[in-house]
């Protein structure tokens, strides 16, 4: 198939800044990743954007380059790093503290870490609740935290001679919450800001300051966020681009890779239980009701969109999906998930299978955090604005357009995406009918 875009990549000229709200396990073990593949300690393991290829033209043209030779993205040497936390750690102590990461090769790193040090987070104990900490910024409205937040990015901006920024928040859950009227429009939300509205969560203060100042902005958490109509509204009056939500790193993952598989065959499913054991900082945060059906929300969505019960009633309309979190402090960030799954086969025979899936958290979300820091640079530098659905190859709660159901099966994801590079440089797009090698 052959397409006609007329997509103009600027050069990934100078230095790109990467601004995170929470500075903890995932972003230290981003930063401190990049960091010791910059210095040859390690490898990128689990990036598609330093390690992934890309098929161009026909199975016969052996034309395979890889993704960073394809398209220009930023180099890792052309990163620079900062961001904000409700803790003073800086980069180095809050990966120690993390308990990510070994010792030996955390020492070698300690310099470039400790110049990280957090700026003082925009934050509400009723949106986050079993932490707290001293780095805030405690006065003023709303609207006087955003402009210090603006404030911030603009000096970082300036201080590090940074060319383009992107910003990822890394920080933790916030409880669920709904679109409310504050979220309907600019000026609605501008006068929420205002007058403190409680409405306004603190990670949509830095979507709305990211999104003033022309910065890419995704979501890592399931928090609602900029999945609200003034951030998508601004995305696409101020040429931004968004994406989010909640990275897709162990259990959803495995259940993404899965299910697909299972309806291919036409196989049913009568039950999914899915229950983790955590002990890090986002296991603590996660006991909390709140936070926890934000993220309920995200790992519960992925079966009923992959399965489409309402086209295949027989084989999942009477599906139990179940998922559970416990912190559990003596595994640190080695979560473990558990899943059982009850199929059934040929005249209705009952199968089970059993995942046990010792994983490490941070260890599966930093590559995610490093690709999409840099597909969002190329969105910007490509001119694309607003949500980027072709990244929701990371997300376990895609953003799309109202009223589009998000696309969840991985595959699917990753020839998006792989289209989507392929449409940037005017290639023909891959749909592997493959008639024409029969001719
Ligand atoms: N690791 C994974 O596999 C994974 C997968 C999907 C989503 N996530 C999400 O990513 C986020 C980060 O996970 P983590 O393991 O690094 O958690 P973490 O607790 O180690 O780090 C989060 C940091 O955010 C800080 N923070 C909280 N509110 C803030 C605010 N308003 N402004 C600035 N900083 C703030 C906290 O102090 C903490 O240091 C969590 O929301 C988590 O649910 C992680």
């Amino acid at each position: 198939m052959s397409t006609q875009s007329s997509v103009r990549i600027a050069p990934a000229d100078g230095k790109l800044g990467v601004l995170i709200p929470g500075i903890g396990a995932v972003s230290t073990t981003f930063i401190a990743g990049v960091e010791a593949v910059k210095r040859g300690l390690a490898q990128p393991v689990g990036s598609l954007t330093q390690l992934g290829t890309i098929r161009l033209g026909k199975r016969t043209d052996n034309n395979t380059p890889k993704i960073n030779e394809f398209l220009p993205l930023a180099k890792l040497e052309d990163l620079v790093f900062g961001g904000w936390d409700i803790f003073e750690d800086n980069g180095f102590e809050a990966a120690v503290n993390a308990k990510v990461l070994d010792r030996p090769l955390l020492d070698q790193l300690e310099e470039p870490l400790s110049k990280i040090k957090p700026m003082k987070a925009v934050f509400d104990s009723a949106y986050v609740k079993r932490i707290n900490g001293p780095n805030v910024k405690a006065d003023g409205t709303l609207m006087d935290k955003a402009q210090g937040l603006i404030a911030d990015i603009e000096n970082f901006r300036k201080d590090n001679g940074c060319t383009r920024l992107v910003m990822i928040w890394c920080g933790s859950t916030e409880v669920f919450h709904k679109p409310g009227a504050v979220h309907q429009s600019l000026e609605a939300f501008e006068a929420g800001l205002a007058k403190n509205d409680p409405d306004i969560a603190p990670s949509q203060v830095y979507a709305y300051a990211a999104m003033k100042c022309g910065v890419p902005f995704a979501n890592g958490a399931p928090n609602l966020t900029s999945d609200i109509p003034v951030i998508l509204d601004m995305a696409r009056d101020l040429n931004v681009p968004i994406c989010g939500k909640d990275f897709k790193t162990g259990q959803t993952f495995m259940k993404t890779l899965l299910a697909p598989g299972f309806k291919a065959r036409m196989l049913g499913m009568s039950g999914w239980f899915s229950t983790n054991i955590l002990g890090n900082r986002d296991g603590d945060v996660l006991e909390d009701p709140g936070s926890f059906k934000s993220k309920e929300e995200t790992k519960l969505s992925v079966l009923e969109q992959i399965l489409q019960p309402n086209l295949y009633p027989m084989l999942y309309k009477d599906l139990y999906h179940a998922v559970r979190i416990n912190y559990y402090p003596p595994r640190g960030d080695a979560k473990e998930g558990w899943d059982n799954i009850d199929i059934f086969g040929w005249l209705g025979y009952p199968m089970q299978i059993k995942i046990d899936f010792l994983c490490r958290d941070s260890i599966l979300a930093a590559p995610l955090v490093l690709d999409l820091v840099l597909f969002m640079d190329l969105a910007q530098r490509a001119g694309m604005r607003g949500i980027q659905e072709w990244l929701s190859f990371y997300f376990k709660g895609p953003m799309t357009a109202p009223g589009l159901y998000p696309e969840h099966d991985l595959f699917i994801q990753l020839m998006k995406l792989k289209n989507t590079l392929r449409w940037m440089k005017n290639e023909d797009l891959i749909t592997h009918l493959g008639l024409d090698y029969y001719d």
